[in-house]
């Protein structure tokens, strides 16, 4: 097999079917610290590319890469209908095999991210930390998530969490006619996000169900929370007011769409569809799916007013709470319309501007 025909018809290196090519994709090796990095710069019609850096085992290289397209093209949605200065960028590393120095590795990065001289701005993923976005700013000025004695700034989960709470809290209402007082909440995935959501959600009174491949993480919600646990297999199958995609991308894909049975879907997870026909087939089923890039931008927010030094955390929490009234607005333009191509022409109509 030649190294073309290996790349899947999906995607190429200029990005992904039906959508407008990325405008820069950098490609970084370090050898002494072990570094495989992508850059993937969408858009900057808004601004500068604004999005986190995942640090990930890929199987190969082409999955890092479909990955990083994905990612970065959901940061230019996410960024332009939270009504963001910035356009929309992602980066991966391909996780090191076997040791590494780890300072030594977001040092690297730090200077790939500064080799693109302002174009994108980086701050935390899945799997990199505050500490890593430390060694990034010993080598560029160009990231953000670093908590500052008497500033705001730091780790942007929480909110991402709050921001999805406010969308559950608001679909509940608008759509189930239902407060989330005795609502039953489906939550998969406990880490940084689904673990403060579950907080919210309990405060709220809602009754929680959980699942994480992580049991001591399962083990800490059902004590907290007087959560009842269910095997990660099942979780998407349990009947729910709502179920939240807190784990990672494609919860939802064409093998498994059609067991979800809640009523809605509303999670922090990025990309949670496979396809967008998975969408479809949610909607079909009855089933009000609210796209992550609408709701999960808590933590884009909190970062971005970080780096612009516009922030506290009062003003934070009240804009990620906008994100209740973007839900509204979502519902209002639907018309019939699957949630998840609605909000993407939404997104859409805003890059242009
Ligand atoms: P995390 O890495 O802290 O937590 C992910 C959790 O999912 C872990 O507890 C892991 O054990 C669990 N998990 C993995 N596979 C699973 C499976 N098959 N079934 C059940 N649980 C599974 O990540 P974090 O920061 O909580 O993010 C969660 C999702 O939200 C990710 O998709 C991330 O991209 C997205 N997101 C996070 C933001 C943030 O501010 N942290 C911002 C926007 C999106």
């Amino acid at each position: 097999m030649n190294a073309r025909s290996q790349f899947p018809v999906e995607t190429s290196l200029f990005g992904l079917p039906e959508d407008t090519p990325h405008e820069k994709v950098l490609l970084n090796a370090d050898p002494a610290s072990g570094l495989l990095s992508i850059i993937a710069i969408h858009s900057t019609a808004r601004g500068p590319a604004f999005g986190g850096c995942r640090l990930w085992p890929y199987s190969d290289e082409l999955s890092a890469l479909t990955d990083a397209l994905r990612l970065s093209q959901g940061m230019s949605f996410k960024n332009a209908l939270a009504d963001l200065p910035f356009g929309g960028g992602k980066a991966v590393i391909l996780h090191p095999k076997g040791e590494f120095d780890r300072t030594a590795l977001f040092n690297a990065f730090g200077r790939a991210v500064e080799s693109a001289r302002g174009s994108y701005i980086t701050a935390e993923d899945v799997g990199s930390t505050t500490n890593d976005m430390r060694a990034v700013q010993k080598q560029t000025a160009y990231v953000s998530g670093i908590p500052r004695t008497g500033l705001f700034g730091g780790d942007p989960s929480p909110k991402t969490a709050w921001g999805v709470f406010i969308a559950i809290e608001t679909a509940m209402s608008k759509h189930l006619r239902k407060s989330l007082n005795g609502a039953v909440v489906a939550v998969q995935g406990l880490g940084a996000v689904g673990m403060a959501l579950c907080g919210y959600l309990h405060e709220a009174g809602a009754k929680l169900i959980v699942a994480d491949i992580n049991v001591r993480r399962v083990a800490e919600a059902v004590h907290r929370f007087s959560a009842s646990a269910v095997d990660v297999d099942l979780i998407l199958s349990t009947p729910a007011d709502v179920l939240a995609p807190c784990a990672l991308g494609a919860a939802m894909n064409s093998v498994n769409v059609t067991f979800v049975s809640a009523a809605m879907v509303v999670g922090a997870a990025n990309n949670q569809l496979g396809t967008v026909e998975d969408g479809d087939v949610l909607h079909e089923r009855g089933i009000l799916y609210l796209p992550d890039f609408l709701v999960n931008a808590g933590g884009i927010i909190s970062v971005a007013r970080e780096y612009l030094g516009q922030a506290n955390e009062h003003s934070v929490m009240q804009e990620v709470a906008l994100i209740g009234g973007r839900v509204g607005e979502l519902m209002e333009r639907l018309q019939g319309q699957p949630p998840a191509r609605v909000a993407e022409a939404w997104a859409r109509e805003k890059l242009r501007c």
